[in-house]
């Protein structure tokens, strides 16, 4: 067969910790226009770097994992590209595969890449970075590499096939679909849906979204009338209300505030928590004395940029292309009250007074301890208090997706069954489609004394423990101050009184749970 090029043999090298960069290795193997090469196939931690010459065109097909470390069987030649030092002759490209929910997304590939180049490698095709949805860009490149090898050099510098991945610096500006509000009580929870099309962004039930807020008007209004007009422009895009010790410390040393030095010592930091909550930025510099005490450039340099918020995904899975991607969460309106000043959570109120069509910056991240695994059948006992419901509507909707049958039990709570059942109708509706086995709710105001999830789950204590002795798993989410403790708490007493073991065992029953990835929280 006639060649394009002096390459005589090609290497494909594979990094891969599930399989699927080697599946698409294999599959390489079985390209023709490659069979008139020299055809090698290895995992990457079987390539030595110095043997391949000027002839050799290496393939590296390679995931990433960890916080953007290599996979098991690229660990060696991870190690071995750091201390490599002759110049390379040969001509390379990298496909990576990755995930974008993750912080370090495709960074091995990355990596591999720049390091090769500056090494004197000669890349032939520009890196590709995949998503999850790797087949598309692999087609595209497995065509390429063909190109390239009848001499269409050109074709390889072309190819433009890296997904974005999103952050903190650089958020994807989704459009709000729908607002709805979930329940009647004072403070307002709504479902909020975003449309994430054309984002490349993927996430799976149990992953967080994280909404980058922007500044409170109102808010900055009140800085302009302490500091002066220059504040707004000062203090916009600032972190006004989440106040860092850091900023704190400063506070208290500029205003020479002896109280607030006090509360800021390690022994007193509940005392810190109950003075900051409710509080802002605002209300600490009256509390010192007034703005006169503080230069406000100075006081802005001091205070980081508005912090994105997390938000627990309520919708299932999104991971194919093409399809009319959205993301859904359930939100708690954070707004008050206080000194006679209106008070509005930076991230909450927005989304939850916008309109269709509002834009919300945003980015996902994997939450890989608390998602579904793929394909599994034990049962699950999901409790979840408020907005801790969220992941588990995502779970929900999975399951219906997809008709795995797992025995469920959903143990709700909140305060009030009139006002504050959130989902109610879509609950009711997965159970009678044989989604959602087991429904059970605690209204702790229901009745004169106090009922929560964990007085729920030791009524159903019975349940409870065969589904945990059919192998369940636990998932928790919520508020940490209500659930923490409670919950775990609830847990052991059903292993004592329903397992028989004594307190002993019961603390390694519980141990083991966590140990063998049965228990998964998600606290807040
Ligand atoms: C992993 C994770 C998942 C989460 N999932 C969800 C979720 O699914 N749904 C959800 O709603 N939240 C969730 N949260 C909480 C969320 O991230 C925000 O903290 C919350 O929405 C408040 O943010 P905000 O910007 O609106 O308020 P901020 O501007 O950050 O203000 C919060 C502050 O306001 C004060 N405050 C709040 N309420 C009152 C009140 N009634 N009276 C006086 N002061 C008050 C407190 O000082 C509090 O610290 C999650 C958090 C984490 C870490
Ligand atoms: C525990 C875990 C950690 C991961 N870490 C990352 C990461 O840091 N960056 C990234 O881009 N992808 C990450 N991924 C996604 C994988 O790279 C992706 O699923 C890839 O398709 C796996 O390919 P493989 O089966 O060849 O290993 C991670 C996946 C898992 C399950």
């Amino acid at each position: 067969m006639a060649r394009g090029t002096a390459i005589q043999r090609v290497v494909i090298a594979y990094g891969s910790e599930s399989g699927n960069a080697e599946r698409l290795a294999c599959r390489l193997t079985d390209v023709p226009s490659l069979h008139a090469y020299e055809l090698v196939c290895k995992a990457l931690d079987d390539i030595d770097l110095c043997r391949l010459s000027a002839d050799d065109l290496l393939l590296v097909l390679t995931s990433t994992f960890g916080d953007g470390d290599p996979p098991g069987n690229a660990e060696g030649f991870s190690a071995a590209l750091e201390a490599l030092s002759p110049e390379l002759h040969f001509s390379y490209a990298v496909f990576g595969l990755g995930d974008v929910a993750y912080a370090h997304f495709c960074a091995f590939g990355k990596r591999v890449d720049r390091v090769l180049a500056a090494r004197g490698a000669r890349r032939l095709i520009s890196r590709v970075d995949a998503d999850l949805d790797y087949e598309y860009f692999f087609a595209q490149w497995q065509e390429t590499v063909t190109a390239i090898l009848d001499g269409r050099r050109q074709d390889g510098l072309d190819l433009n096939l890296q997904v974005q991945s999103y952050d903190a610096t650089r958020g994807f500006d989704a459009r709000v679909v729908a607002v709805e509000r979930l329940n009647t009580s004072e403070h307002g929870v709504f479902h909020i849906e975003l449309d994430i099309a054309d984002s490349g962004m993927h996430y799976r039930a149990g992953d967080v979204l994280y909404v980058k807020p922007e500044s409170n008007a109102a808010l900055l209004d009140a800085m302009a009338i302490a500091f002066g007009a220059v504040a707004r422009s000062l203090f916009d895009g600032k972190e006004l209300r989440l106040l860092s010790k850091s900023v704190l410390r400063y506070m208290a040393s500029a205003s020479a505030n002896a109280d607030l030095k006090d509360k800021l010592k390690v022994r007193n930091r509940a005392q810190l928590a109950d003075y900051l909550y409710g509080k802002d930025v605002l209300d600490v510099v009256n509390d010192c004395g007034g703005a006169s005490g503080f230069d406000a450039e100075a006081l802005a340099a001091k205070l980081s940029d508005l912090n994105p918020r997390a938000y627990s995904i309520a919708s299932s899975g999104v991971t194919t292309m093409g399809q009319n991607p959205r993301v859904s969460l359930c939100v708690r309106e954070v707004s008050y009250e206080a000194s006679g000043r209106e008070r509005f959570g930076a991230a909450s109120y927005p989304l939850c007074t916008a309109a269709v069509g509002d834009a919300a910056s945003v980015f996902t991240r994997a939450n890989t301890d608390f998602r579904l695994e793929a394909r599994a059948i034990a049962p699950l006992i999901l409790v979840g208090a408020g907005t801790g419901i969220a992941p588990y509507i995502g779970f929900l909707e999975d399951l219906a997706q997809s008709g795995v049958q797992r025995e469920v039990l959903l143990v709700f709570g909140e305060r009030r069954s009139d006002q504050d059942f959130l989902y109610q109708q879509r609950l009711v509706a997965w159970q009678s489609a044989g989604v959602l086995d087991h429904l059970v709710t605690a209204f702790s105001r229901d009745q004169a004394s106090k009922y929560y999830v964990q007085h729920a789950l030791q009524d159903n204590g019975e349940l409870v423990w065969r589904l945990l002795e059919e192998g369940g798993h636990v998932y928790v989410c919520g508020s940490r101050d209500n659930l923490a403790f409670a919950v775990d708490d609830a847990f052991q007493r059903i292993v004592v009184t329903h397992g028989g073991q004594s307190a002993r065992d019961e603390a390694d029953y519980w141990a083991s749970l966590g140990d063998t990835g049965r228990l998964h929280k998600d606290l807040y």
